[in-house]
């Protein structure tokens, strides 16, 4: 048995990725001239026990086709993180989701009030697109048009519109898919891609990833609604009971808990399936798309 065939929890799977992210953050997130007071706020958003599932898809992309530069790799999944770590303070806020507990600690307005958590998620935004345009790699303009894609306007921000109800949504299991295919999908997919972009991919492997990501984010948000029902606050780190208490429109208050298990499991495997054409160099994307649907937090 090798060494990643023993690998049957999440957390072990992604740690060494976790790691690397977190030496790039280290790296790349504050740049000179960032008031201290902001940048405190920027590293509270970001340096707090994410599980940093984007960035390690990202890696784990570049690394199922050779990844030949290594530095475009690490500021690709700089970028996703900051992203994802902007939207999480974003989505915390007052005026959203109303939150006060994220990654086991108070949320960034509970810690350094509403203007400061807005500012410091417009600062993690536009870091993550500096990030990746201030590298030389011929690479560079590709991921920055993947991320605003998929972040921008037409993807997890419209998800994030349909969440809150401030546009039309279709009803029931359509209108969850449509919310979780922007809100979750779109950057998952971006993750995967980006891995393939930063890696040096041909297209044809770059939709294949981005296949993969979408799925599995499709699969990762029903996950997502499933724990809000029944994990509790110590494993989440975040509160849960909220998507019923705000009248969200969920997986599990559309079809219940038993067939949105179903479907989160189809969902992983349709992921899977988009990684044919990578034969053995896909196993640790097939492994994360096992693990990820048994996931405690
Ligand atoms: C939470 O994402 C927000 C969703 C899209 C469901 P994660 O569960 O990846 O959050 P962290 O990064 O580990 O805190
Ligand atoms: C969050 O969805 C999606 C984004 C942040 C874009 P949720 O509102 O379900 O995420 P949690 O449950 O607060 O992490
Ligand atoms: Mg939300
Ligand atoms: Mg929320
Ligand atoms: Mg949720």
């Amino acid at each position: 048995m090798t060494d990643d065939a023993k690998i049957t929890d999440l957390g072990a799977l992604l740690a060494p990725y976790a790691d690397k992210c977190n030496q790039y953050l280290d790296r790349w997130l504050i740049e000179p001239g960032v008031p201290d007071d902001l940048a405190r706020a920027m590293r509270y958003c970001v340096m707090n026990g994410g599980k940093r599932l984007r960035p390690a898809m990202v890696q784990l992309a570049a690394e199922a086709g050779g990844c030949d530069e290594v530095e475009i790799v690490g500021r690709a999944s700089v970028a996703i993180e900051l992203v994802h770590s902007y939207s999480l303070v974003h989505d915390d806020l007052p005026a959203m989701d109303d939150d006060v507990l994220r990654r086991g600690r108070p949320t960034a307005h509970v810690q350094f009030g509403e203007a400061m958590a807005i500012l410091a998620g417009d600062a993690l935004l536009t870091r993550a697109v500096s990030v990746l345009a201030e590298s030389n790699s011929a690479r560079a303009n590709d991921l920055v048009l993947e991320l605003t894609l998929r972040a921008g306007p037409a993807g997890m921000i419209a998800g994030q519109v349909a969440d809150m109800k401030l546009c039309d949504v279709p009803g029931g299991i359509e209108g969850v898919t449509y919310i979780h295919m922007r809100k979750t999908a779109a950057l998952l997919r971006a993750a995967a891609a980006m891995g393939g972009i930063a890696g040096g991919l041909d297209d044809s492997k770059i939709e294949a990833l981005g296949q993969y990501g979408q799925s599995l984010g499709l699969a990762f948000q029903v996950f997502d609604d499933i724990l809000d029902v029944t994990a509790d606050a110590a494993a989440l780190g975040k509160t849960p009971g909220k998507d019923a208490d705000s009248d969200k429109l969920t997986v599990v208050a559309q079809i219940g808990l038993d067939a949105a298990r179903k479907l989160g499991a189809e969902l992983s495997e349709q992921s899977i399936a988009a990684l044919d054409s990578f034969g053995p160099r896909g196993d640790k994307l097939i492994k994360l798309a096992d693990l990820l649907i048994k996931r405690t937090h």
